[in-house]
């Protein structure tokens, strides 16, 4: 293997990250992986649009076929984001031999299993750390390092811009508008940050977590949701004054044979681990039946942080490229749990 290419789709906050962080420090990299890794194409909407980094116009494409379909290409990222266009981009990509890597939780969310599954029928790869905790290696951990126990409970703090417009709102009357605005403009919130307010961004990484650590084939439909929207700055103010934070958290947990999911405003006394959380900072507590309590804890959102973990599954599938392994750690779940049904949120 005298190099590895590769073909971006996206080049918005992540993709831009992406590129820095594979055009910074090439010798790094190649120490890392034993072969140097090209950008051969990246896939945008508008070729004409002003770019954070400036490239040679060739790179840049408006037509998906010049990456999924190329023969040179060998390992397709994917941080376009979106469902339907996303899906079917990927399995094209698998079905042309093409190893993915992934940062889209709704895909995965919704998809992960059918995309799994066309991986391992192609002798592909398929990473999607970036899709839970940014920078956070919470899939890997989940994956490999606690493959051994049987996973209880996992509590956590998993969208980066509801973290950061509630812990704005507590540390000074701030306007909620002004806050997501905020986190906009930082990179944090996704296209439509409806998702993220009303809670289904982090609800589509529990059910994320949720299938890594039950082996269960969990959907959104099986979660609890209440997103931020109701919280308003005299809920925080006098749950302060009571000793108490205001967090959106996301469990699941394993109890009588189900597995329970939701996502919803929580209050949280300040002593508690999570309460200190602030911020576009996410956590996630794990328990498992052996190894007791961990807590994974970093940057849940933003360019660098998430590129960090897509670049990280992609020296993984170099290096599984050039020991020739690609494709046979696939993780397909054995379905043999159930999800508790998800209790309706009443809008009053
Ligand atoms: P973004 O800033 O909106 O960038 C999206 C990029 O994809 C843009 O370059 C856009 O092209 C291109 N694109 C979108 N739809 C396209 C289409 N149909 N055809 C061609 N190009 C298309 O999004 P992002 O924040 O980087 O997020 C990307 C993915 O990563 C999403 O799945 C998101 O959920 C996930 N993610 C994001 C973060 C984060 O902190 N932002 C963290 C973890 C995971 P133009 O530039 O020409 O418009
Ligand atoms: N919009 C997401 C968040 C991006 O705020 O957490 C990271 O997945």
């Amino acid at each position: 293997m005298d190099h590895v290419s590769v073909g971006l789709l996206g080049f918005g906050t992540v993709g831009t990250g992406v590129v820095h962080l594979l055009s910074d420090d090439q010798e790094q990299l190649q120490q890392r992986t034993g072969c140097p890794i090209q950008i051969e194409k990246i896939l945008v909407r508008d070729k004409d649009k002003a770019r954070k980094i400036k490239l040679d116009d060739h790179r840049l494409t408006e037509n998906v076929s010049d990456i999924i379909d190329n023969p040179n290409i060998d390992v397709v990222i994917e941080v376009m984001g979106g469902i339907d266009e996303a899906r079917h981009y990927i399995l094209q990509a698998l079905r042309n031999k093409k190893h993915v890597i992934t940062a889209n939780k709704d895909l995965m969310a919704l998809h992960g299993s059918e995309l799994l599954e066309a991986a391992a029928d192609n002798h592909c790869d398929l990473y999607y750390e970036a899709s839970v905790g940014g920078g956070i290696p919470i899939i890997r951990s989940l994956r490999d390092g606690l493959a051994a126990d049987r996973i209880q409970k996992m509590i956590g703090i998993v969208n980066g811009t509801t973290n950061y417009i509630l812990s704005k709102m507590s540390r000074q009357p701030v306007s909620y508008q002004e806050m997501l605005q905020e986190a906009q403009a930082l990179g944090f919130a996704e296209a439509d940050p409806t998702s993220d307010v009303e809670g289904l961004d982090a609800a589509r990484k529990m059910v994320i977590l949720s299938h890594l650590a039950y082996s269960i084939p969990a959907s959104l439909e099986d979660v609890t949701i209440e997103g931020i929207t109701r919280v308003e700055q005299e809920d925080i103010t006098y749950s302060k004054k009571l000793g108490y934070t205001i967090k959106l958290i996301g469990i699941a947990e394993y109890e009588n044979e189900l597995i329970d999911i939701s996502v919803q405003p929580t209050l949280l006394p300040a002593h508690h681990p999570l309460a200190s959380v602030d911020n576009e900072y996410n956590a996630v507590y794990v328990y498992g039946e052996s190894c007791g309590e961990t807590m994974f804890y970093g940057p849940g959102a933003g360019e660098l942080p998430t590129a960090t973990a897509v670049v990280s599954d992609l020296i993984t599938v170099v290096k599984n490229l050039s020991l020739g392994i690609t494709g046979h750690h696939i993780f397909l779940p054995k379905l043999k749990k159930q999800c508790k049904p998800a209790e309706a949120i009443s809008s009053q």
